[in-house]
């Protein structure tokens, strides 16, 4: 039987059955964790500390809800995802990130909602005996809540693919425009892992992400301008995810 259903904490996350909320919003950084559990959640408690990647469960509008760093790239990503779906009956991961843009018909600051998760990493090629390109998608009901409640505070979000890069440094700036001209509109470096995790457990998934940085025209956001696009993206996903 997996740790979690046991009464010890999982492999990665210091928690005790029943201290995860089904809901969970997942930042890479772990004091993105705190600082929504800090600025959005009532009587928001750390329930780990395991390798400061922060986890913390508390209620959004009488909603229980929990907040877990996933970690930078879909190896990282994948553990966080894994356990909260396997060992402790999480059924709703939001993931709340940063991308940079590909195409200039996005602009920095600009929120993102990725429909699908292109990606060159090798996990889910392993997954499939290299056989089969699985396309991992967003759960739709979600993606169609976080389109109406983002519509609904007037925010223009972009709906589209995405690139989940396994390297943050590239040495193929050629295949980012080519994947532009197919319509991916950012890169960022988990959505592909999370989603397909989510498929295998019958969980539902989205990524919502801010433009940090522009890939065509060098543009980036000051951490002032990245904390504020990140609280109206974090309250889009919280809205989502409590819905
Ligand atoms: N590449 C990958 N991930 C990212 C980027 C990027 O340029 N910006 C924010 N997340």
């Amino acid at each position: 039987m997996p740790p979690g259903k046991i009464g010890v904490m999982s492999t990665h996350i210091g928690a005790k059955p029943g201290e995860i909320a089904e809901r969970v919003l997942m930042p890479g950084d772990p004091l993105r964790a705190k600082w929504i559990a800090e600025h959005y959640l009532e009587d928001a408690k750390c329930y780990s500390t395991v390798r400061n990647m922060f986890g913390f469960t508390g209620a959004y509008k009488g909603v229980r809800l929990s907040v877990q760093g996933s970690g930078m790239g879909m190896p990282s990503a994948s553990i966080y995802a894994h356990e909260l779906l396997n060992e402790y009956g999480v059924n709703t991961l939001i993931r709340v990130g940063s991308c940079g843009a590909l195409t200039e018909s996005l602009k920095v600051r600009d929120v993102v909602a990725a429909i699908g998760s292109a990606t060159d990493s090798n996990m889910n090629r392993a997954r499939f005996d290299g056989l089969i390109d699985y396309a991992p998608v967003a759960d739709f009901g979600l993606l169609r809540t976080a389109v109406e409640i983002a519509e609904r505070r007037g925010v223009q979000m972009r709906v589209g693919s995405v690139l989940a890069a396994d390297a943050f440094y590239t040495d193929r700036p050629d295949l980012y425009d080519r994947l532009a001209d197919y319509g991916v509109l950012a890169v960022e470096m988990e959505s592909a892992a999370l989603y397909t995790i989510a498929a295998k457990f019958k969980a539902r998934a989205l990524t919502v992400l801010t433009v940090s940085d522009h890939l065509k025209t060098g543009e980036r956001t000051s951490a002032e301008e990245r904390e504020r696009t990140f609280a109206e993206m974090v309250e889009i996903a919280l809205e989502t995810a409590i819905a």
